[in-house]
């Protein structure tokens, strides 16, 4: 078998999409809470105040992970449940230390994400990503739950795929909380950049010295002409992959974004705090990315797996279209391709040979329903996951130190701007009662953990 020894076997959620209870124990509005209210920003309205439930059936939730097999399982936290209006609110902090607790006790290593989108909203008030005491308050934030849960968490997490909350967020609008300036989400992804340096320190300074520190980044896997993938590659990957693991920002990005701004906004040490030390890099990947360079005559092709008609999320990328792969898609419009995963892992170990690596999302979204024996037969996302773990195991045995996967997700959840229109769950859920039911997929990652997948 190809993973190697002590290979984490794992699965994801995160706070918004699965907690609901949004209005308990003191937990205040996010911008996701905001958003989700506005007419017109999620799909058919949904929002996550009752989402999945998990807040009240997380003991049934644990039971599914330990029945599963798994060894380590990636949740969020939720800012604005643990400090609610900027106070500490023991409720909503004592909610993941019994979740910590609950893991530990069946054995399995609770990987703790930080930051999954859900800003909390008196924050976007005072200006959000874009205004630069926001990672401050970010550190002292992961400060407080560290001193909390940090003799008791194996991985720390800073954030999750900031790429989408500075321009999905700031810049097409997409996400929460929804602004098209693209300034802005320059200035957020930099402000993002030292939240993570900021937070890496302060836990370090808290946590356990046995903990791993990580952040978790949706790099594109990019094919296409190569001026157009070089500059997709410069302000959707390495924008966050340069100064993170220490290279500063790259010189392209800053010509390529010149017309727009100055990066006044990076100030004299910043790259520093930024470059924080990493034990392990949180990989997601769905899908790759095919880009041409553009003409500019002509329409132009986006098929960039965003909403058509909406600002494009990649600033200083107007010579570039994004062009239809051809092949099987999933339910979310984007192709199948399980070598574009083994490619990625070993890009990043050629470039960056020195950080071991985690998959710390991958999976699949399809039209499921419970068949009238209770079953739900989800072929189609046991072969997505065979094929993509299949691709792990070839760049493992290839040399790159991948330590772990996670499959997204666990259950069945909020889809962000897809709301509950689309299934990416291990376990179905009805959101009419709550009900949880296990899908093929399901019992076969079980069976593959149990056996050792290969
Ligand atoms: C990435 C995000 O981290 C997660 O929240 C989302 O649900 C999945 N990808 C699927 O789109």
């Amino acid at each position: 078998m190809g993973f190697p020894e002590g290979f984490l076997w794992g699965a994801a959620t995160a706070a918004y999409q699965i907690e609901g209870a949004a209005q308990e124990d003191g937990r205040t509005p996010s911008i996701w809470d905001t958003f989700s209210h506005t007419p017109g920003k999620v799909l058919n309205g949904d929002t996550g105040d009752v989402a999945t439930d998990h807040y009240h059936r997380w003991e049934e939730d644990l039971a599914t992970m330990a029945e599963l097999g798994i060894g380590a399982y990636r949740f969020s936290i939720s800012w604005s449940r643990v400090l609610p209006d900027g106070k500490p609110s023991p409720k909503g902090m004592d909610f993941y230390s019994r979740l910590v607790d609950g893991l530990l006790d069946h054995g399995i290593a609770p990987v703790a994400t930080l930051y999954h989108w859900d800003l909390p909203q008196a924050l976007e008030d005072a200006g959000g990503w874009p205004d630069r005491d926001t990672p401050r308050r970010f550190a002292d934030y992961a400060e407080r739950v560290g001193r909390v849960l940090g003799d008791r968490v194996y991985t720390w997490t800073t954030l999750n795929e900031p790429w989408c909350s500075a321009f999905l967020g700031y810049a097409s609008g997409v996400h929460a909380p929804g602004r098209t300036d693209p300034v802005a989400a320059l200035t957020a992804a930099h402000h993002l950049n030292l939240a993570h340096g900021l937070a890496v320190r302060a836990l370090r300074g808290v946590a356990s010295p046995s903990a791993r520190h990580s952040v978790t980044l949706n790099l594109h896997h990019l094919r296409g002409d190569a001026e157009a993938v070089r500059r997709v590659d410069a302000v959707a990957n390495r924008v966050f992959l340069d100064p993170m693991l220490g290279n500063g920002y790259p010189a392209d990005l800053l010509e390529d974004t010149a017309s727009l701004t100055d990066w006044g906004f990076l100030r004299d040490g910043d790259e520093d705090i930024i470059a924080a030390p990493l034990d392990v890099l949180g990989v997601n990947y769905y899908s790759p990315t095919l880009v041409r360079d553009w003409d500019g005559a002509g329409p132009r092709a986006h098929a960039d797996g965003h909403r058509r008609g909406a600002a494009s999320p990649f600033v200083g990328c107007d010579a570039v279209e994004f062009a239809e792969q051809p092949g099987p898609r999933t339910e979310m419009g984007w192709p199948i391709d399980a070598n574009g995963m083994e490619e990625l892992l070993l890009r990043l170990r050629r470039e960056y040979p020195d950080t071991p690596l985690m998959v710390t999302e991958n999976g699949a979204a399809f039209a499921d329903a419970v068949d009238g024996d209770g079953r739900v037969r989800d072929d189609r996302r046991i072969a997505y996951l065979r094929d993509h773990i299949a691709a792990v195991e070839r760049a493992c045995q290839a040399g790159a130190d991948v330590r772990g996967y996670f499959a997204w997700s666990l259950l069945d959840n909020f889809e962000w701007a897809y709301g509950y229109s689309k299934r990416f769950g291990l376990v179905h859920v009805d959101y009419a009662t709550g009900e949880r039911t296990w899908k093929d997929s399901a019992r076969w990652y079980r069976d593959a953990i149990a056996r050792g997948p290969s």
